[in-house]
């Protein structure tokens, strides 16, 4: 089976099966990372271009790595050294790239909404890797893929998302790819980033921190974005580590099966403590190593590689 999508916009439009495809896609890259030759043909002579107009650590440089361990040629476009900066509009410089014949262009932009326009006006293949406060839908890929390895399913896992969720397109593309797979998310943090209103997205919504770690499989921790406030949300990042911040003793309190996640960049000493993000309970830079297969699938199944078929399971019933 073939995924049959030209473009990965969010998470919100995708079904069920297609990112349960994306996860068992990259189950066999994450194989590939793991040979002496971590190299595959897949994507011999196409063009990915790198187009991050927001600045990125994990993400463009797995995606960057994720072209070339398929064989593909990349581009890392530089804003600072661009004609963005003489003001050449977003859909120029787009259009430019795919005039020199690219094949997938992935875009971080600070506005939600420009993968979704570039995918309008362009013919190659668009992916968003983070739009504004909208999705970020690898991030949530690969939060998906490590929960599933770490705990060996979705569904049923109680799931608790702690922290600036408001302004989070990390959290909503999470939201979306945990609720298609029925999981159960709870959220959790001040009522200024979390309003009971995002229960509409089918997660409940609490302010009781004790109960939200108690009860979780998994804490998934999200940094305070200050850029993205346009005014303060709670009195002091001090006040926010003491109410909300997860400690080695919060940690502690965790059942002894629960692990922390964090999709970086982390905060230390606000949203999260070194001791728990250094715990072995963290699988903070799994997550980092899971991105590299999940973006390697991503990119091989846009360009029309094939689902890798399941072995048929024998019944003893
Ligand atoms: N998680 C994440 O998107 O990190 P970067 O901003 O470093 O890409």
């Amino acid at each position: 089976m073939s995924w049959n999508r030209q473009h990965l916009l969010d998470i919100q439009s995708l079904r069920a099966d297609e990112l349960t495809a994306v996860l068992d896609t990259a189950e066999t890259f994450k194989g590939v990372g793991q040979r002496d030759v971590k190299k595959v043909p897949a994507l011999r002579g196409k063009t990915i271009i790198n187009l991050f107009i927001e600045p990125s650590t994990r993400t463009r440089i797995s995606f960057e790595l994720a072209a070339q361990r398929l064989s593909a040629d990349v581009i890392n476009f530089s804003m600072e050294a661009s004609s963005f900066r003489k003001g050449e509009t977003l859909k120029d410089t787009a259009k430019n790239l795919e005039a020199l014949n690219a094949d997938i262009l992935i875009i971080r932009h600070r506005s939600a909404g420009a993968p979704h326009f570039l995918s309008r006006v362009l013919d190659v293949s668009v992916i968003n890797a983070g739009d504004g406060a909208h999705e970020h839908p690898t991030q949530a890929l690969l939060d998906i893929f490590t929960m599933r390895e770490k705990l060996g399913r979705i569904e049923g896992l109680k799931v608790t998302i702690l922290g600036d969720i408001l302004f989070s397109r990390v959290a909503r593309s999470l939201i979306w790819a945990l609720t298609k797979l029925n999981a159960e998310v709870t959220l959790c943090g001040p009522p200024t980033l979390v309003p009971q209103r995002l229960e509409a997205l089918g997660c409940r919504v609490t302010h009781d921190l004790e109960a939200a770690l108690a009860e979780a499989d998994i804490v998934n921790l999200l940094r305070i974005q200050h850029e993205r406030q346009q005014q303060t949300m709670f009195p002091s990042l001090g006040e926010y580590s003491k109410l909300f911040g997860v400690s080695i003793d919060r940690l502690n309190q965790m059942k002894p099966s629960a692990i922390i996640m964090h999709p970086g960049p982390m905060n230390r000493g606000v949203e999260i403590d070194t001791e728990v993000a250094e715990s072995e309970r963290s699988v903070i830079l799994d997550q980092v190593t899971n991105g590299l297969a999940v973006r390697m699938a991503v990119l091989y199944l846009i360009n029309g590689g094939q689902v890798p078929t399941q072995p048929e399971t024998t019944s003893s019933n």
